[in-house]
């Protein structure tokens, strides 16, 4: 899915993202899909044969943490900048190709944040850019240097209080804002890269939701040819979609493994198996491998060695199965693994293309096809989760299943804090369980994007009829988010709070507090490990 020459028709004529390592990269690409015009991004580094490859009607180049003087500076090739092609600088896109012009920049003290206000300097010339705008404008900043000389043929069009904040050469179809329109916080910013794709890169409208579908389907059956391919399913949004687009392209040439970790929630292994098999009539087996994972955890407390300990496991059942599979096959080789991973996966899992750091390593990315003979299908690693719960919806999945909240691969594993054992994993699956089906009857589970429990590895002291208790812990994590890049705590009703934390202590055995967590991501991760 990955090789461009394979482009399909609703890609062609889309815009190139270069990435300069910023961390709004990805949400360039999104929003300029939200506007039905396809778009991916490319490391800096990309050629020009490759770019040319991919037939875009722009490109823009994206921000990123450095400045152009630092000796490691990101740069790409400069004659991005010469193909006819036009671009639009995004804050370090702009600073870089205003230094390669010939304008100058200077470095800055320190790093401009926030927010400010743009003024737009549309009277004496109309910028394509802001058509239509008004003079001034609430914009969100990021960056360090500054553009104090522009590049022959520039003109400013945008300045806030301290800088000039856009610049443009029309005649060569090259924009820069300093600013990011890609943001919620910047005014109109969607209205900025409309004007971008429509008015000046003259974009045609033709990505969407069937046009991916039908475009992946054909790519996938006509890579795969006659092969065997199998998919490491978790039953959670992403691996389905990833399968059903994979089913219909070659159908039960496709097998899905689905492993029980024995981290899973209350039912969840059994309930998904037979959604998976009896309502969307994918080819799935089912490997319980609760033991074998038990096994691997025990004694083990470091959060990364438990995620790292449950990865290797997971691959060995899975490749156990595999091989088991391929020599029963008996008509074709298994020559390929699907996986459903998505944007965030990848960028927070490997430093892909930027300077992003590793925050956790994430099982169902990392591992799994340096270890078997497998070549990858991934068809939705450009994607963000709603862009592909849209696409589930397409594809005619069940609410149930497209509204269900994100898991984590080490599953429960990660939500018991210390040393996981059957009976801690009882006693968090329980306490789980509440706080679902009490964030359920409230309606609040398809309007919140995680809800879970957490249980702590500390004992506290209560008092239950006339006895102490020296009991457990469990924390209650509610968080809204729009792609689990950050997260706020959702601020429950009281009523709803107290119904959870009065069940669990009630229903639960050994478990005397209840605590609910009010961190925010960043600082806090959604998950405690
Ligand atoms: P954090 O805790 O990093 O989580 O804020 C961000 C989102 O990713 C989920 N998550 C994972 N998903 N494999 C997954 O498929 C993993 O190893 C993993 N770790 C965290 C987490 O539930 C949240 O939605």
């Amino acid at each position: 899915m990955q090789q461009h020459h394979e482009r399909p028709n609703s890609e062609r004529g889309g815009v190139v993202v270069l990435d300069f390592g910023g961390q709004y990269t990805q949400l360039i690409a999104r929003r300029i899909r939200e506007q039905e015009v396809f778009s991916s991004v490319l490391p800096c580094t990309t050629t020009l044969d490759e770019i040319r490859k991919l037939e875009p009607s722009g490109i823009v180049l994206s921000g990123g943490p450095s400045s152009v003087y630092d000796p490691q500076a990101p740069k790409c090739d400069v004659n991005v900048l010469a193909l006819g092609i036009p671009v639009l600088g995004i804050c370090y896109g702009m600073q870089w190709l205003t230094h390669h012009l010939g304008g100058k920049v200077e470095p800055a003290k320190r790093r401009e944040y926030g927010s400010a206000v743009l003024s737009i300097e549309n009277t004496t010339h109309k910028s394509e850019l802001f058509a239509a705008f008004p003079e001034s404008l609430r914009i969100w900043n990021s960056h360090g240097d500054h553009v104090v000389g522009l590049p022959p043929g520039f003109r400013t069009v945008g300045r806030t209080q301290n800088a000039i904040a856009a610049v443009e050469d029309p005649q060569r179809k090259i924009y820069a804002v300093e600013f990011h329109p890609e943001v919620r916080h910047t005014d109109r910013g969607t209205e900025i890269l409309r004007n971008f794709l429509f008015r000046v890169c003259k974009a045609e409208k033709k990505w969407s939701g069937a046009a991916f579908i039908e475009e992946t389907t054909e790519t996938i059956r006509a890579k795969v040819g006659n092969s065997r391919v199998i998919c490491a399913l978790s039953g959670g949004v992403d691996s389905t979609v990833a399968a059903m687009l994979v089913h219909r392209g070659i159908g039960d040439r496709l097998t899905n493994i689905f492993v029980n970790t024995g981290l899973l929630r209350k039912n969840e292994f059994e309930h998904t198996l037979e959604m998976l098999r009896d309502r969307l009539g994918l080819r799935v087996i089912g490997v319980d491998a609760s033991e074998r994972f038990l096994a691997q955890l025990k004694g083990v407390t470091e959060p990364e060695r438990k995620r790292k300990l449950i990865g290797a496991e997971f691959i060995s059942v899975f490749a156990d199965k595999a091989m088991e599979l391929q020599q029963q096959e008996a008509h074709g080789e298994i020559a390929y693994l699907v996986q459903g991973t998505l944007y965030p996966d990848v960028i927070e899992s490997v430093s892909v293309k930027g300077p992003s750091a590793t925050i956790k390593t994430h099982h169902n990315v990392g591992g799994l096809p340096e270890k078997m003979p497998f070549a990858l299908i991934e068809p939705l690693r450009d994607l963000f989760k709603d862009e592909v719960r849209r696409i589930g919806r397409d594809l005619g999945l069940p609410n149930e299943l497209l509204v269900k909240h994100p898991f984590p691969g080490p599953g429960l594993a990660v939500r018991v804090l210390g040393e996981v054992t059957a009976e801690s994993l009882v006693t968090l699956r329980e306490a789980d369980a509440v706080v679902v089906e009490e964030i359920r009857r409230a309606g609040l589970y398809e309007k919140v994007w995680q809800a879970f429990a957490v249980l702590l590895p500390v004992r506290s002291v209560g008092v239950m009829g006339d006895y102490r208790t020296y009991g457990l812990t469990i924390a209650v994590r509610v968080v809204e988010s729009e792609d689990a890049m950050t997260a706020d705590w959702v601020r429950l009703p009281g009523d709803v709070l107290e119904r959870i934390s009065t069940r669990i202590v009630n229903e639960v055995p050994g478990v005397t507090r209840v605590v609910y967590d009010i961190s925010s991501k960043p600082p806090g991760t959604i998950e405690w490990e």
